[in-house]
């Protein structure tokens, strides 16, 4: 079954984690992705991996000069994008009072800012396309508070708040727009050595009671990518294994 047929997408974060796990069921389900990071070497290679439905752009998704050269490329290759998968994000832990200014501006660009860009970017070339659909990764922490998460949870409550708002403004013109919000999951980002004791604490607080692998979460990405989703948009969807309340 090819959900994705004749669809043109572009993917940030896709180099590595969830990303390139969305960017390979993409390309499965007859997508042609673009794949978008700032690590170039890990992203070419799972491009190349994938084949000639797949193209890697060097991307920093805090930047806005680099996202209109993102959809260039997307549309040059492709042709017009009718999907964006908001996924490139930094984790963060750090309590409160010891997190500098600094430090919570970057998270915010890079999680948060990135988002309104990336949305901005693909509206026209969307429109063209004749709709679309838009999915942005927050998090189970942009939903609920969680300890040593105060910069993180700022910039991933904004991506619930944004989804609902654009889902809404842009819902005549045929896209749809919805949140992601993964729990646990096996990726080099749980992997810092700052975050492993929170979590140690949410896979001991998981119900289903293990991390999940990134291709968990793909199937969610692709069922809202696609047209099976066609009447849900503005909706924050949870993939936290029961970790939520
Ligand atoms: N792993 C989890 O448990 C978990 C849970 C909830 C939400 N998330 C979110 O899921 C998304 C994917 O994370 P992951 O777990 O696959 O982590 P990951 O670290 O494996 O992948 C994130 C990717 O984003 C890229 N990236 C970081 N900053 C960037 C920038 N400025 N421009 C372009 N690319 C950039 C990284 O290079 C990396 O390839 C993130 O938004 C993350 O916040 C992850």
């Amino acid at each position: 079954m090819n959900r994705l047929e004749g669809r043109v997408a572009i993917i940030t974060g896709a180099a590595r984690g969830m990303g390139a796990a969305h960017a390979r069921a993409f390309v499965r389900e007859g997508a042609r992705v673009v794949l978008t990071d700032v690590l170039e070497d890990e992203g070419r290679r799972v491009a190349a991996e994938i084949g000639d439905r797949a193209r890697f752009v060097t991307h920093d998704v805090s930047r806005a000069e680099d996202w209109d050269r993102v959809v260039a490329a997307a549309e040059q290759a492709f042709g017009d994008v009718g999907i964006l998968v908001n996924n490139a994000g930094m984790g963060f832990a750090s309590p409160l009072e010891a997190t500098t200014e600094a430090q919570f501006r970057r998270v915010v660009e890079v999680n948060q800012v990135s988002v309104f860009l990336g949305m901005k970017a693909v509206l026209a070339s969307m429109t063209r396309a004749g709709g679309g659909s838009i999915v942005n990764v927050s998090s189970v922490a942009g939903l609920a508070g969680s300890v040593g998460a105060t910069a993180y949870a700022a910039s991933k409550f904004a991506v619930t708040g944004m989804t609902k708002v654009a889902a809404k403004e842009l819902a005549s013109r045929g896209i749809r727009v919805n949140s992601v919000h993964p729990g646990l999951i096996d990726t080099p980002m749980i992997q810092l050595p700052e975050s492993l004791e929170i979590v140690r604490a949410a896979a001991a607080a998981t119900p289903l009671g293990r991390v999940a692998q990134p291709e968990e979460v793909s199937n969610l990405v692709v069922f809202l990518a696609s047209g099976e989703s066609s009447f849900i948009t503005g909706a924050a969807h949870v993939v936290d294994g029961g970790f939520l309340p």
